[in-house]
């Protein structure tokens, strides 16, 4: 069984997977936030930047992402990734938000297979990677992504991931298992689930309900608690301990975003977002996380998360979650 990281914009950075992979683990594939690809005839560094080797742990998979729908341009970005040492790139066709979907791109892509065809054919004549897509259940609608399924079946791809929700239901509301389970059965490529596994027993009914199912990606979930693929995995960190864990991570990333953001307000900002995960499981009432956004000075940062950060009794196990469940055999 296979754990994925799943991408997340401006969260699950270079430094962020490396921290996590050192102090957590559990985690099989790290996959990275989506490139945009565009028609520059070259690439600078500084859009490849969180993917370069120099930033990413070697001993770490990582999977760089890219967005786009054109072909050639996708090819010229592909390239200077295989030049990086990478060996499978992951195209986005799952991404929701407006400014991404109105363009055709992202889950605005669903609805036209034929675009979708297109793009397969000028990305995969002579390709030299394993391209793998993430993909949502359609845009407006599970029809669209069963027509999708029939063009990605065409192709000779490493894996297909679904997020088991339409691209209009963003990030809300429930995950559609039925329609997961009539896509991911449509499909002759390798199957990762995605969407909503957020505690052991959540991990457990999604892979008892698909027992063909090998690949489990994890986003939000892993984010609000980072001990869950390990545990997941059948490793028991206990709760007194977990707080120093959580107090090392955080400061790899706050020193981290120090050395790279100009004034106390930006960084503020940076481990807002930061906290607005993690905070899940230490702020029941929502009090930390209300103090956390009022600050602006990394004082008054400190002298907040601290009390946090130095407290082990802060850290509060999700009911389920200590003992791993693993799946009946
Ligand atoms: C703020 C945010 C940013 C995201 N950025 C990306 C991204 O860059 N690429 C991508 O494929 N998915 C992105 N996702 C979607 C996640 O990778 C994942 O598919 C989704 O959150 C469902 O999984 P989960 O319920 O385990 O979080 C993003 C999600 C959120 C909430």
């Amino acid at each position: 069984m296979n754990l994925l990281l799943a991408p997340i914009q401006s969260m699950t950075t270079a430094c962020y997977r490396n921290a996590f992979d050192e102090i957590f683990g559990g985690i099989d594939k790290y996959y990275s936030p989506f490139i945009a690809t565009t028609d520059h005839n070259r690439i600078s560094k500084s859009l490849l930047k969180d993917i370069l080797p120099e930033h990413n742990d070697p001993y770490l998979k990582v999977i760089p992402q890219l967005l786009g729908n054109n072909g050639t341009d996708f090819r010229l970005f592909s390239s200077a990734i295989v030049e990086l040492g990478y060996d499978e790139i992951n195209w986005n066709i799952g991404c929701p938000f407006p400014m991404v979907t109105n363009k055709k791109k992202g889950s605005g892509l669903l609805p036209y297979s034929d675009m979708i065809k297109e793009f397969l054919d000028t990305v995969c004549a002579d390709i030299d990677y394993t391209l793998t897509v993430k993909m949502r259940l359609g845009l407006n609608n599970p029809e669209e992504g069963m027509k999708v399924m029939d063009v990605l079946n065409q192709y000779p791809l490493g894996g297909v991931i679904i997020h088991a929700r339409t691209g209009n239901q963003m990030y809300t509301g429930k995950v559609d298992l039925a329609s997961f389970e009539a896509l991911a059965s449509a499909c002759r490529h390798n199957i990762t689930y995605n969407g909503d596994i957020t505690t052991c027993n959540d991990f457990f009914n999604i892979s008892r309900r698909f027992p063909l199912i090998n690949n489990f990606m994890l986003g939000r979930g892993a984010l609000s608690d980072p001990f869950l693929p390990s545990a997941i995995k059948g490793k028991v960190v206990p709760t007194e301990n977990k707080m120093s864990m959580i107090k090392k991570f955080h400061d790899e990333i706050f020193y981290y975003y120090k050395n790279i953001l100009s004034g106390d307000k930006h960084l503020c900002d940076k481990m807002k977002e930061f906290w607005s995960y993690l905070s899940l499981h230490m702020d029941k009432d929502g009090k930390l996380m209300k103090k956390i956004k009022k600050c602006h000075s990394v004082s008054s940062y400190f002298e907040i998360v601290n009390k946090v950060l130095d407290n082990p009794s802060m850290w509060s196990d999700i009911p389920n979650q200590q003992e791993p469940l693993l799946p009946e055999t």
